[in-house]
């Protein structure tokens, strides 16, 4: 059975795509199959798997032009890709105006859905339509956060949308973890949100990745060369901490 995981926080900057695109390649290394899903008009992840936006089709065609999710594909070496596209930036409008919008993404993707083994969606830094219905077509939901002080700022948003897709359309929804990332380890502001955090999140009946993934230069650089940072140096930090988070996932099968 597959498992569909969308990676969420609707702040920018806090390693939605970094975590959806590392844990995507580790779970592919890991000789599972894997399909990622760039629901982000700024196509970041498309961009760091390679995967091409022009002349192909892409998520776009998917949701809006009736294209078949077959052909949306990119098989790339590692891992297939649906592309996200720049006209997905402000998509708000271009779903239908009825009680199909927050399904368009789950039934374009019903038919491959059962191909893979992880689906995992990188999702936008906002908390509309495009969000929705990621978190409606997904089984699990990723929540990376930053462990500086505004760390946890907008969660309670977060909360509300998660709820309110499990209330009205996606009552199997669940949270698999709040991920500590940008984590140093000698930082006291850092310890203190990781220690307060258990019961922060008591709401969303979840727990914290026992892995917090650290800073390290080498993400940041593993994002400009447009690489997984497993594949850019599989000896720094990041990278041992990604496959660990990936470890947990698999574990935490529920
Ligand atoms: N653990 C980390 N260590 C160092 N830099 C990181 C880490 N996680 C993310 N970054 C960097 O932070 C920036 C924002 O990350 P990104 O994944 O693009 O965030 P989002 O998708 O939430 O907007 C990028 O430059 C990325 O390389
Ligand atoms: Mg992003």
């Amino acid at each position: 059975m597959s498992r569909v995981i969308a990676v969420a926080n609707q702040k920018g900057g806090i390693g939605k795509t970094t975590t959806a695109v590392n844990i995507a390649f580790d779970l592919a290394e890991m000789g599972k199959k894997v399909l990622l899903i760039d629901t982000d008009g700024q196509c970041n992840s498309t961009d760091t798997c390679r995967a091409q936006v022009e002349g192909v089709a892409t998520l776009y065609d998917l949701l809006f032009e009736n294209e078949r999710a077959s052909d949306c594909i990119q098989h790339m070496e590692k891992l297939d890709v649906i592309a996200s596209d720049k006209l997905l930036k402000n998509p708000e409008t271009k779903f239908p105006d009825d009680a199909t919008r927050l399904f368009t993404l789950c039934d374009a993707c019903e038919e491959i859905r059962e191909q893979y083994d992880f689906i995992i969606i990188d999702t936008p830094p906002t908390l509309g339509c495009m969000l929705s219905n990621a978190l409606t077509f997904a089984d699990e939901v990723v929540i990376p956060v930053t462990c500086d002080r505004y760390g946890m700022e907008g969660i309670s948003d977060l909360y509300v949308t998660i709820h309110a897709t499990q209330k009205y359309t996606n009552r199997n929804l669940r949270v698999t973890g709040v991920l500590l990332n940008k984590y140093k380890e000698k930082t006291t502001l850092c310890r203190e949100i990781s220690e307060a955090l258990p019961s922060v999140l008591a709401m969303f009946e979840t727990t914290v990745f026992e892995t917090k993934v650290r800073e390290c230069e080498d993400c940041k650089k593993a994002q400009s060369a447009r690489m997984g940072v497993q594949a850019y140096n599989a000896k720094c930090t990041t990278a041992k901490d990604y496959w660990n988070v990936c470890e947990e996932i698999v574990r935490r099968r529920a």
